[in-house]
């Protein structure tokens, strides 16, 4: 096993940091390392705000919906899907723009950034850093827009933390993986996988919690997917001026 798988196999999110600013060449090193994902067309369309500035940070962790540990490390980076240099390509080439009309540009730029997000994290945690991806970053998307003066076409799709831990959290387990390493064909056998997942489930969270909780994956996944999810993203998005030419 070499270094990097390691530290791919070792990865759990952390959630508990000292406040401490990381050195400014990590913070290039980290953001070089996300730019070298590959992207769709090597359009791309990634713009990482790095956030180290602690009243922004603080205003941050109150609009993803009160996690301190954004306030707390050294740095929060928000991931933007960013048409907006497309955008001046066009214009400097006599292009009309359209990628942005259709879902497109949602799908290309949402599988860019989550490329160059998961190069970072595996950068970051090989340096010792502990990482957390921030999806409450789109409970308010307008808000994290102005704060950030983030212009047209450009989006923030998610965050993440980088920070020194105060404590390392367990890893937690995946799916069995013949669940999700299948062979020539799709494996119908998803059912028995999920109770097997969740008799797991339940320990690690009996571990975790001092035998509080049993709560095993089939009734903590249900309880976000029972929810339509997120309705101002749409929104905000057509006020960047995605969907809405
Ligand atoms: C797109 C995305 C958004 C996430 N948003 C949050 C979040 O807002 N807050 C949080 O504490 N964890 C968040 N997470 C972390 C997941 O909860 C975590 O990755 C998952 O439970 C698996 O645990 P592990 O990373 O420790 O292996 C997010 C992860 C992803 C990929």
């Amino acid at each position: 096993m070499n270094q990097v798988i390691e530290t791919i196999l070792n990865h759990r999110s952390i959630r508990n940091y000292k406040d401490q600013a990381l050195p400014e060449e990590h913070l290039a090193l980290l953001v070089q390392c996300a730019q070298k994902a590959p992207s769709s067309n090597n359009g791309q369309p990634v713009t990482i705000i790095a956030v180290t500035d602690k009243t922004k940070k603080a205003q941050l962790a109150e609009l993803c919906g009160n996690q301190p540990y954004i306030a707390e490390a050294g740095v929060f980076f928000v991931f933007c899907i960013d048409f907006y240099r497309g955008k001046l390509a066009c214009e400097k080439t006599n292009n009309e723009f359209c990628i942005t009309d259709e879902f497109t540009a949602t799908v290309i730029g949402t599988f860019d950034a989550g490329l160059a997000m998961q190069n970072m994290i595996v950068a970051a945690e090989s340096l010792g850093y502990g990482t957390v991806p921030i999806g409450g970053i789109l409970n308010d998307p307008q808000a994290v827009i102005s704060l950030l003066e983030i212009p047209a076409y450009v989006f923030p799709i998610c965050g993440l933390v980088v920070g020194y831990p105060k404590d390392y959290s367990q890893v937690k387990p995946r799916l069995p993986l013949k669940a999700v390493f299948n062979r020539d064909k799709y494996d119908p056998n998803q059912k028995t996988y999920i109770d097997e997942y969740d008799e797991v489930m339940a320990e690690y969270m009996a571990e975790r919690t001092n035998g509080e909780s049993r709560r095993n994956w089939s009734e903590t996944i249900s309880r976000v997917y029972r929810s339509k999810g997120r309705r101002n993203i749409k929104q905000a998005m057509e006020n960047q001026k995605f969907y809405n030419h």
